[in-house]
Protein backbone atom coordinates (compact mmCIF):
# COMPACT_ATOMS: atom_id res chain seq x y z
CA UNK A 1 0.00 0.00 0.00
CA UNK A 2 1.61 3.42 -0.82
CA UNK A 3 -0.68 5.37 1.32
CA UNK A 4 -0.92 6.10 5.20
CA UNK A 5 -2.96 2.87 6.79
CA UNK A 6 -4.61 5.76 8.61
CA UNK A 7 -4.92 7.67 6.24
CA UNK A 8 -6.52 5.18 3.91
CA UNK A 9 -9.14 4.28 6.42
CA UNK A 10 -10.18 8.40 7.10
CA UNK A 11 -10.83 8.29 2.83
CA UNK A 12 -12.86 5.49 3.06
CA UNK A 13 -15.32 7.16 5.90
CA UNK A 14 -18.71 8.56 4.08
CA UNK A 15 -19.74 11.47 5.66
CA UNK A 16 -23.82 12.04 5.59
CA UNK A 17 -24.69 15.82 6.35
CA UNK A 18 -27.61 16.73 8.08
CA UNK A 19 -28.32 12.89 9.75
CA UNK A 20 -29.31 12.09 11.80
CA UNK A 21 -30.91 15.80 12.16
CA UNK A 22 -29.97 19.12 10.88
CA UNK A 23 -26.52 20.39 11.60
CA UNK A 24 -25.06 16.95 12.39
CA UNK A 25 -22.48 15.30 10.10
CA UNK A 26 -22.71 11.99 10.17
CA UNK A 27 -19.58 9.58 10.00
CA UNK A 28 -20.33 6.57 8.55
CA UNK A 29 -17.87 3.67 8.89
CA UNK A 30 -20.24 0.87 6.85
CA UNK A 31 -18.18 2.12 3.38
CA UNK A 32 -14.87 0.37 5.50
CA UNK A 33 -16.69 -2.54 6.58
CA UNK A 34 -17.99 -3.25 2.73
CA UNK A 35 -14.87 -3.55 1.45
CA UNK A 36 -12.53 -6.52 2.08
CA UNK A 37 -9.43 -4.25 1.85
CA UNK A 38 -10.25 -1.90 3.92
CA UNK A 39 -11.91 -3.94 6.89
CA UNK A 40 -8.53 -5.83 7.09
CA UNK A 41 -6.28 -2.43 7.22
CA UNK A 42 -8.48 -1.04 9.76
CA UNK A 43 -8.32 -4.54 12.15
CA UNK A 44 -4.73 -4.69 11.13
CA UNK A 45 -3.97 -1.33 12.71
CA UNK A 46 -5.41 -2.33 15.98
CA UNK A 47 -3.96 -5.74 16.05
CA UNK A 48 -0.78 -4.50 15.39
CA UNK A 49 -0.64 -1.70 18.06
CA UNK A 50 -2.38 -3.92 21.06
CA UNK A 51 -1.22 -7.49 20.32
CA UNK A 52 1.92 -6.87 23.09
CA UNK A 53 -0.42 -5.18 25.56
CA UNK A 54 -0.98 -8.31 27.13
CA UNK A 55 -4.38 -7.89 27.27
CA UNK A 56 -7.00 -10.46 29.19
CA UNK A 57 -10.40 -8.92 27.47
CA UNK A 58 -11.94 -6.66 24.79
CA UNK A 59 -14.90 -4.55 25.83
CA UNK A 60 -16.96 -3.03 22.54
CA UNK A 61 -20.16 -0.39 22.85
CA UNK A 62 -23.27 -1.33 21.58
CA UNK A 63 -23.83 -0.86 18.27
CA UNK A 64 -21.18 0.06 16.23
CA UNK A 65 -18.44 -0.89 18.89
CA UNK A 66 -19.31 -4.78 18.30
CA UNK A 67 -18.11 -4.70 14.93
CA UNK A 68 -14.46 -3.95 15.17
CA UNK A 69 -14.27 -4.96 18.79
CA UNK A 70 -15.38 -8.76 18.19
CA UNK A 71 -13.41 -9.24 15.03
CA UNK A 72 -10.06 -7.47 17.44
CA UNK A 73 -10.85 -9.88 20.55
CA UNK A 74 -10.88 -13.15 17.95
CA UNK A 75 -7.45 -12.12 16.09
CA UNK A 76 -5.75 -10.90 19.50
CA UNK A 77 -7.31 -14.43 20.97
CA UNK A 78 -8.89 -12.50 23.97
CA UNK A 79 -12.91 -12.36 25.31
CA UNK A 80 -15.27 -10.05 24.38
CA UNK A 81 -17.32 -7.98 26.72
CA UNK A 82 -20.48 -6.24 25.34
CA UNK A 83 -21.49 -2.93 26.76
CA UNK A 84 -24.55 -2.76 25.84
CA UNK A 85 -28.08 -0.12 25.39
CA UNK A 86 -30.19 -0.15 28.77
CA UNK A 87 -32.37 -3.36 28.72
CA UNK A 88 -30.78 -6.00 26.31
CA UNK A 89 -28.60 -7.98 28.86
CA UNK A 90 -30.39 -10.73 30.92
CA UNK A 91 -28.17 -11.52 34.17
CA UNK A 92 -27.39 -9.08 37.03
CA UNK A 93 -26.68 -5.80 35.37
CA UNK A 94 -24.76 -1.94 36.64
CA UNK A 95 -25.69 1.08 34.77
CA UNK A 96 -24.09 4.16 33.62
CA UNK A 97 -26.21 7.03 32.12
CA UNK A 98 -24.66 9.68 29.58
CA UNK A 99 -25.75 12.37 27.31
CA UNK A 100 -25.20 11.73 23.30
CA UNK A 101 -24.48 14.53 20.38
CA UNK A 102 -28.50 14.21 20.20
CA UNK A 103 -30.05 12.73 23.12
CA UNK A 104 -29.67 10.45 26.09
CA UNK A 105 -28.81 6.87 26.87
CA UNK A 106 -27.67 4.36 29.61
CA UNK A 107 -24.77 1.71 29.09
CA UNK A 108 -25.17 -1.79 30.87
CA UNK A 109 -22.93 -4.78 32.04
CA UNK A 110 -22.80 -7.89 32.97
CA UNK A 111 -21.86 -7.77 36.98
CA UNK A 112 -19.82 -10.49 36.32
CA UNK A 113 -18.49 -9.38 32.73
CA UNK A 114 -14.99 -8.38 34.39
CA UNK A 115 -12.78 -9.38 37.29
CA UNK A 116 -10.86 -7.28 39.07
CA UNK A 117 -7.52 -6.31 37.80
CA UNK A 118 -8.24 -7.74 34.13
CA UNK A 119 -6.35 -5.40 31.54
CA UNK A 120 -9.38 -4.46 29.34
CA UNK A 121 -9.21 -2.65 26.05
CA UNK A 122 -12.27 -0.46 25.60
CA UNK A 123 -13.55 -0.08 21.57
CA UNK A 124 -16.36 2.10 19.81
CA UNK A 125 -16.02 3.63 16.34
CA UNK A 126 -16.36 7.16 17.49
CA UNK A 127 -15.82 9.69 19.98
CA UNK A 128 -18.18 12.68 19.94
CA UNK A 129 -18.64 14.58 23.04
CA UNK A 130 -17.33 11.22 24.74
CA UNK A 131 -20.71 10.32 27.20
CA UNK A 132 -20.54 6.87 25.77
CA UNK A 133 -16.96 6.04 25.89
CA UNK A 134 -16.85 7.78 29.79
CA UNK A 135 -19.93 5.84 30.55
CA UNK A 136 -18.48 2.37 29.38
CA UNK A 137 -15.13 2.83 31.18
CA UNK A 138 -16.91 3.61 34.28
CA UNK A 139 -19.10 0.16 34.05
CA UNK A 140 -15.54 -1.01 33.90
CA UNK A 141 -13.50 0.44 36.48
CA UNK A 142 -16.55 -0.36 38.55
CA UNK A 143 -15.68 -3.76 38.26
CA UNK A 144 -12.13 -3.30 39.45
CA UNK A 145 -11.15 -3.29 35.46
CA UNK A 146 -7.83 -1.34 34.41
CA UNK A 147 -9.03 0.03 31.01
CA UNK A 148 -5.53 -0.01 29.45
CA UNK A 149 -6.87 2.20 26.46
CA UNK A 150 -10.60 3.89 25.15
CA UNK A 151 -10.12 3.21 21.37
CA UNK A 152 -12.05 3.67 18.24
CA UNK A 153 -11.49 4.86 14.36
CA UNK A 154 -12.53 8.04 14.45
CA UNK A 155 -12.40 11.28 16.89
CA UNK A 156 -14.43 14.57 16.36
CA UNK A 157 -12.05 16.86 18.39
CA UNK A 158 -14.77 19.56 18.21
CA UNK A 159 -17.28 18.06 20.22
CA UNK A 160 -14.74 17.96 22.81
CA UNK A 161 -14.85 14.20 23.93
CA UNK A 162 -11.40 13.04 23.59
CA UNK A 163 -10.07 16.15 25.71
CA UNK A 164 -12.52 14.75 28.41
CA UNK A 165 -11.47 11.57 27.94
CA UNK A 166 -7.53 12.74 28.77
CA UNK A 167 -9.03 14.80 31.72
CA UNK A 168 -9.89 11.40 33.20
CA UNK A 169 -6.90 9.89 32.76
CA UNK A 170 -7.91 7.32 30.23
CA UNK A 171 -5.01 6.85 27.77
CA UNK A 172 -6.68 7.19 24.20
CA UNK A 173 -6.46 6.33 20.95
CA UNK A 174 -7.86 6.88 17.35
CA UNK A 175 -6.98 6.19 14.05
CA UNK A 176 -8.05 9.65 12.15
CA UNK A 177 -9.92 12.86 12.95
CA UNK A 178 -12.72 14.89 11.03
C1 LIG B 1 -22.61 6.67 18.49
C2 LIG B 1 -21.22 6.15 18.22
C3 LIG B 1 -20.59 6.17 19.59
C4 LIG B 1 -21.25 7.37 20.26
C5 LIG B 1 -20.32 8.54 20.31
O1 LIG B 1 -23.38 5.61 19.00
O2 LIG B 1 -21.26 4.82 17.69
O3 LIG B 1 -20.93 5.01 20.31
O4 LIG B 1 -22.41 7.69 19.45
O5 LIG B 1 -20.94 9.66 20.87
P1 LIG B 1 -20.47 10.34 22.23
O6 LIG B 1 -18.98 10.41 22.21
O7 LIG B 1 -21.10 11.71 22.17
O8 LIG B 1 -20.98 9.54 23.35
P2 LIG B 1 -24.97 5.63 19.03
O9 LIG B 1 -25.38 5.41 20.43
O10 LIG B 1 -25.49 6.84 18.34
O11 LIG B 1 -25.45 4.43 18.14
P3 LIG B 1 -24.99 2.97 17.70
O12 LIG B 1 -25.93 2.06 18.43
O13 LIG B 1 -25.21 2.96 16.21
O14 LIG B 1 -23.57 2.70 18.02
N1 LIG C 1 -22.10 9.52 17.08
C1 LIG C 1 -22.17 10.73 17.63
N2 LIG C 1 -21.92 11.69 16.73
C2 LIG C 1 -21.71 11.04 15.55
C3 LIG C 1 -21.40 11.48 14.25
N3 LIG C 1 -21.26 12.77 13.96
N4 LIG C 1 -21.24 10.54 13.28
C4 LIG C 1 -21.38 9.23 13.56
N5 LIG C 1 -21.69 8.77 14.77
C5 LIG C 1 -21.84 9.66 15.76
MG1 LIG D 1 -22.27 3.71 19.24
Amino acid sequence: MHTDPAEYIRNAIRSVPDWPSPGVTFRDITPILQDPRSFRVLVDLFVYRYMRQRLDLVAGVDARGFILGSVLAYELNLGFVPVRKKGKLPYQTLAEEYTLEYGNATVEMHTDAVKPGQRVLLIDDLIATGGTMVAAAKLLQRLGANVVEAAAIIDLPELGGSDILKETGLPIYTVCSF
